[in-house]
């Protein structure tokens, strides 16, 4: 696919996806929304990339999904679209993806970065599900995912009054990992891509699914799951790699089975 609204490049063990529709501050339109989901489902099947990053501009990681596109819809014509089954796909993605977040991340933006696994934020990002502002409510996952990380006061608070909060709020309540000045916002999540990409690639796919699960299921089992998962690395090459070189006292050399 030949992509006009993201920009994908790559760097060893990861690739970084950038959202790119300056002139309207990242909308989330079905044909980005597309590329990205083509993107990311590509490089997710490459052996080279371990990680992915997803990124905006200075001004905007993404300031929800785009109101243009859907002011005159009709329900009918809504229904046919479904729009956000595509975000389902990015719920699907086995390899980790880390949010590096300026700017506005509103409605879908903020959606997003919480699809997403981690988020590095700026200390200029603004947050926000401010749906209610223009007659409707967060549409791809944002009551639930603000939910499960905020708690249900704050969620409430958010969606029901659409106000922003800031990136310091955001760590503070448990939604993002880090918050660094603006410059530093791409390095950082680099440093955190490379982090990941250093790991066995199987154990890192099959324990982020396992925490994953934890969002789906009981606590009993999400305890089976992460079992049967942790004995399946059993059988992976790089299970005996790790243990052995541990024992060996030498680095780990991974193969990635
Ligand atoms: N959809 C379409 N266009 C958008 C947009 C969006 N979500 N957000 C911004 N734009 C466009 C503006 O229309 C404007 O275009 P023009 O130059 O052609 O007028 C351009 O981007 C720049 O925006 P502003 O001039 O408004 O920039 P600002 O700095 O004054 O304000 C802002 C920035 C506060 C983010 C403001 O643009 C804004 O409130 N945007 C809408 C935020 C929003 O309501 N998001 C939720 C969308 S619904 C949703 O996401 C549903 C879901 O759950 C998935």
């Amino acid at each position: 696919m030949n992509y006009k609204n993201v920009i994908v490049t790559r760097e060893a063990g990861f690739a970084i996806i950038q959202l790119n529709r300056p002139e309207v501050l990242n909308a989330i339109n079905v044909q980005l929304m597309t590329e990205l989901v083509d993107a990311l489902e590509g490089l997710d099947k490459d052996d080279e990339v371990r990680c992915m990053i997803l990124t905006g501009s200075e001004k905007a990681f993404a300031a929800g999904a785009d109101i243009k596109e859907m002011a005159d819809a009709p329900p009918m014509e809504m229904l046919k679209r479904d729009q956000f089954a595509r975000w389902d796909k990015i719920r699907k993605i086995k390899k980790p993806i880390i949010a590096a977040v300026s700017g506005f991340a509103l409605g879908g933006g903020c959606e997003l970065a919480m699809t997403c696994d981690m988020i590095i934020a700026s200390e200029t990002a603004r947050f926000g599900q401010p749906e209610i502002n223009i007659g409707v409510m967060p549409g791809a996952g944002g009551t639930q995912r603000l939910t499960r990380a905020v708690g249900k006061a704050k969620a409430m608070e958010i969606v029901l009054t659409g106000k922003q909060f800031t990136a310091d709020e955001a760590k503070e309540w448990g939604l993002v990992n880090k918050v660094v000045p603006v410059e530093y916002v791409l390095q950082e999540a680099k440093d955190l891509a490379r982090q990941v990409a250093d790991k066995p690639p199987v154990a890192v796919r099959l324990a982020k699914e396992a925490v994953l699960k934890s969002f789906d299921t009981t606590m009993e089992g999400g305890l089976e799951f992460e079992r049967k998962n942790f004995y399946l690395l059993f059988a992976s090459d790089d299970q005996k790699e790790g243990m052995n070189a541990f024992v060996e006292k030498r680095k780990p050399e991974w193969k990635g089975k």
